[in-house]
């Protein structure tokens, strides 16, 4: 059975690296790697194939960024060949990038079967552009795979058939549980000066907050009173580094010392850094998912989140992007005021190994 697989921003490289580990067990499979070049940069990029050992892409697209339109339209004329030399018995795309739409359009108008990892994921949100992917990808997919029961429901609502839904568990957590032991070596604790557990990590990167600046200085104001209590480092994705640059914005952090900004971070070094922080502030859907797997509070600065288990039963806490609101749910955090979590059913680590059994016995 062949099976072309796609990458193409960094959330992508974590839910790859079990499938590739795990096909490596089935003989029968010929699995291929397509990264499409939506992120390029090496710390966006050829770092996460390294310390995950995903094997190199067979195939690198390298379409690189663009607006929406000439992103998916670029990948989409890119991808087409390679699926006709190739000839996949099945598609599998992950996630809800521009990359997951472009690839997935093109298989099943090339007649080709589409697999669809982290399927059924909804915020109810369609400004935002992955709800966009989220929907259009799970409509046009052959086989669904879940991470948690609002998938399945939001699935079956919109007619799915139950017959290619699974609720298998969640590959990113399986690369979690596989590297946990080797993040506790990253130094990346002594590089930045940090003792103990008192500090906060934040990541901010969706367009609803860091490309409207007065939605990006209210985040701010709440975090120049966080960063008097406690340092924030912040690994700063590149368009969140260009619009700092663009704004005045930029001139307010040189005011405040407790604000730590990094590169982005390798996948090894976050790890340690956020099993280690008091709290954790993001607007990442990932983060919300790890945060829960490793108990440590997460305060989310969204309006929504497409994944409710972590908010129902994990650590995380959905705030907006009011300071006040922010800062309240700080200071529960920080005071030890935070429910005890329970981890969502099946992610154990196993999940990879369950979504290839299915697509062994249904393709
Ligand atoms: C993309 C995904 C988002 C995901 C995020 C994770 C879509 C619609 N968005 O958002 O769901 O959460 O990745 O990081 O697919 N850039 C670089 N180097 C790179 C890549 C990007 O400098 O390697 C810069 C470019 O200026 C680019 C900007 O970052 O214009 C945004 O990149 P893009 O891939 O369009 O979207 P992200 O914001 O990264």
């Amino acid at each position: 059975m062949k099976i072309l697989n796609v990458v193409g921003a960094r959330p992508n490289f974590m839910k790859i690296a079990p499938l590739m580990a795990e096909y490596s067990q089935h003989e029968d499979i010929h699995a291929i790697l397509i990264h499409t070049g939506q992120h390029y940069d090496e710390i966006m990029s050829k770092l996460f194939f390294n310390e995950l050992g995903i094997p190199e892409p067979d195939i690198n697209l390298e379409v690189g960024s663009g607006s929406h339109a000439v992103q998916t339209a670029e990948i989409m004329k890119a991808f087409e060949p390679v699926v006709l030399e190739h000839k996949p018995d099945a598609v599998l795309v992950v996630g809800d990038v521009n990359s997951t739409i472009a690839c997935g359009l093109v298989a099943v108008k090339l007649g080709v079967k589409l697999v669809h990892v982290e399927a059924g994921l909804r915020s109810g949100d369609r400004t935002m552009p992955e709800e966009i992917n989220r929907v259009l990808t799970d409509s046009i997919s052959d086989l669904l795979f879940c991470t948690e029961q609002s998938g399945v429901n939001n699935l079956l609502r919109e007619g799915i058939s139950p017959k290619r839904i699974h609720m298998v568990g969640h590959v990113m957590i399986d690369t979690l549980l596989r590297n946990k032991e080797k993040a506790k070596k990253s130094n990346i604790l002594n590089l930045l000066n940090l003792d103990g557990d008192d500090f906060a990590v934040l990541t901010l990167h969706r367009p609803s907050n860091v490309d409207d600046p007065v939605i990006f200085g209210r985040i701010l104001d709440a975090l120049t009173i966080i960063q008097n209590d406690m340092p924030v480092i912040f690994p700063i994705h590149p368009r969140t580094r260009k619009n700092l640059v663009s704004c005045s914005l930029g001139k307010r952090l040189e005011e405040m010392p407790g604000f730590r900004l990094t590169d982005p971070l390798g996948y090894l070094d976050f790890l340690k850094l956020m099993s280690n922080a008091k709290v954790v502030l993001t607007d990442s859907g990932g983060i919300q998912e790890e945060t829960t797997v490793l108990k440590v509070p997460c305060i989310t600065l969204r309006e929504n989140t497409e994944r409710p288990i972590t908010a129902e039963i994990g650590t995380n806490q959905i705030v907006g992007t009011d300071p006040q609101k922010i800062l309240a749910a700080y200071r529960n955090a920080t005071s030890g005021n935070w429910r005890e979590p329970q981890i969502p059913p099946l992610w154990d680590g196993k999940a990879a190994k369950r979504i290839v059994d299915i697509i062994v016995k249904s393709i």
